[in-house]
């Protein structure tokens, strides 16, 4: 039984691309699951002019756009919920009349205080409008109701902003009352890491440098830019998906097991793992980094032919890289990771590469047998979701060879389907008050420390961009990257 939540949301960035596509689709998900019935007011600002009955609409379509049946009673009194109010962020006096239709709406459907506001809209704007909230009097008092601050990606651009951005927030916000959103912590396989390693013995006890020869996360995507080129060409590759998503997989692979499965717990695990990352000098910034461009094939144009891109842009669409981190778990274990547009396909995946045993008795030197191979831990995040393990068995034949085989779990197809989409947990998340699967200041503090020291180097060498083929998997540079330790990545092309 779903328990019901109680909360006005104010949109800012309200008739935005995510607003649309992702937030509302996902609220009607909790509304349908009963999360929210009654008592719940949706406010959608922006600068444009429109009434409530247009929103309404908007919002109807935006169901309709993410596969819901819209002529419902149901979708119907959903709507009923929602109210536009136009209204320029920039403009301080203006919040007087957010304020006045908070507190009608409140009273109205009895939300008993509780305010979550939602900053979908450009990063430049979520200092000024967290200091608004307050100043202005938006945020509601009283000992038993909430304040929530939901902050879209980017959280700055580097450490100095994160921090500015970070402390302009607190000014208005305990940290507690803020949810960074990093939607990859809203993946039933990411979500999925915590269960796998902290719900099995066997996988656990042997999560360590003496049995784990190294690990490897791979978020490879099919498209290009798209129309998203102008944001994308001032970020590049390690900013949009290596600072925030990558360093959160990461952490959670490498974190030492929480005291109690609470999102404090949860977060202080993964702010020591973070910690003990090695931050690299110059020297091995510029040796265990690589990244790439994408270059022409067929129709498809280069990254700097793409609109909106400068056609001189040395904006990195892939990065590889060699995570170390200095602990007594992971000394001497390797994190490999790699991301890129314009790859061979659509996936995220991770694999963990055992050691092999350390005496292979069956390669005796009359033996045909081929080396035993290293039994590999995928978790396989999108598209599909599952586990498989390598092992070594014996062949189904006279004489006495080994062969690898999978143990394959993979969630079917009616499960996936029912798989609530990542916002829609987010979202409950924050209705519950539960941080678990946000990112803390601390933990996006020290991932832009380790980042910026690899944009540094980078940002004195001029690269040699294109340097890869699109629907490959990147550079040349990758492959040597690992190659190098004298081991090769578990998903490579055509295996
Ligand atoms: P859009 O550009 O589609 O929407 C921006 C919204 O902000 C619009 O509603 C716009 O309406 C409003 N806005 C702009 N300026 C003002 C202003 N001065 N006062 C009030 N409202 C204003 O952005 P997205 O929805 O794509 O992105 C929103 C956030 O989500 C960004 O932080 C982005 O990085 C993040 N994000 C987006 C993803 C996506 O898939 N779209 C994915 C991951 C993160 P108007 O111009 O009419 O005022
Ligand atoms: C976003 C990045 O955070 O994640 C995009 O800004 C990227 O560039 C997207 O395409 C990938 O997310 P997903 O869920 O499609 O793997």
């Amino acid at each position: 039984m779903a328990t019901e939540r109680k909360a006005v949301f104010l949109f800012f960035g309200g008739t935005g691309d995510l607003a649309y596509r992702k937030l509302y689709p996902s609220l009607f998900n909790l509304y349908r699951k009963g999360n929210l019935r009654s008592h719940f007011a949706v406010i959608g600002t922006s600068r444009a002019k429109m009434d409530d009955d247009k929103f309404r609409a908007a919002i109807k379509k935006s169901l309709a756009d993410s596969g819901n049946r819209t002529d419902s009673k149901e979708a119907s009194d959903f709507v009923s919920h929602f109210y536009y109010q136009d209204h320029d962020v920039t403009d301080t006096a203006h919040y007087a009349v957010l304020k006045e239709l908070m507190d009608k709406l409140d009273k109205k459907y009895k939300a008993e205080g509780h305010r979550i506001f939602y900053l979908s809209m450009a990063p430049q704007f979520f200092g000024t409008i967290a200091q608004d909230l307050k100043t202005q009097g938006l945020l509601s008092e009283g000992k038993d109701v909430f304040n929530r601050l939901v902050i879209e990606k980017p959280f700055g651009r580097d450490y100095d902003s994160a921090k500015l951005l970070n402390d302009a927030l607190s000014k208005s916000f305990d940290e507690d009352q803020i949810f960074r959103i990093d939607h990859y912590l809203g993946k039933e396989m990411i979500q999925n890491i915590e269960a796998l390693r902290f719900g099995n013995t066997l996988v656990e006890s042997l999560w360590n440098n003496r049995y784990i020869d190294n690990i490897q996360v791979t978020l490879s995507e099919k498209l290009g830019v798209e129309e998203r080129a102008s944001y994308y060409d001032n970020s590049g590759a390690l900013r949009d998906m290596v600072q925030n998503h990558i360093m959160q997989i990461v952490s959670l692979l490498a974190m030492e097991q929480p005291v109690a499965f609470t999102d404090t717990d949860i977060r202080a695990e993964k702010v020591k793992a973070l910690r003990s990352l090695r931050v690299y000098n110059v020297a091995d910034a510029a040796t265990n980094f690589v990244r790439g461009q994408y270059g022409s094939i067929n129709e498809q144009a280069d990254y700097r032919h793409e609109d909106n891109v400068p056609h001189d842009s040395t904006t990195e669409t892939f990065v590889a890289g060699k995570l170390l981190f200095d602990n007594y778990r992971w000394s001497g274990t390797p994190f490999y990771i790699r991301t890129g547009k314009m790859l061979a396909d659509k996936f995220t995946r991770v694999d963990v590469v055992f050691k092999r045993p350390l005496v292979d008795i069956f390669a005796f030197p009359q033996s045909q047998n081929t080396p035993l191979a290293a039994n590999v831990l995928t978790i396989f995040v999108e598209p599909h979701a599952g586990f498989s393990l390598q092992l070594n068995a014996k062949t189904n034949d006279t004489g006495f060879s080994t062969e690898p085989i999978k143990l394959d779990y993979l969630v079917d197809a009616q499960k996936s389907k029912d798989t609530p989409e990542p916002y829609e947990r987010l979202l409950h998340d924050v209705l519950k008050g539960d941080g678990t699967n946000f990112s803390s200041w601390p933990e996006v503090s020290y991932a832009w420390k380790f980042v910026d020291q690899i944009r540094r180097v980078w940002d004195l060498q001029e690269p040699q961009f294109p340097n890869y083929t699109p629907h490959s998997m990147g550079p040349a540079a990758a492959e040597e990257l690992i190659q190098r330790d004298h081991r090769e990545w578990v998903y490579r092309l055509n295996n």
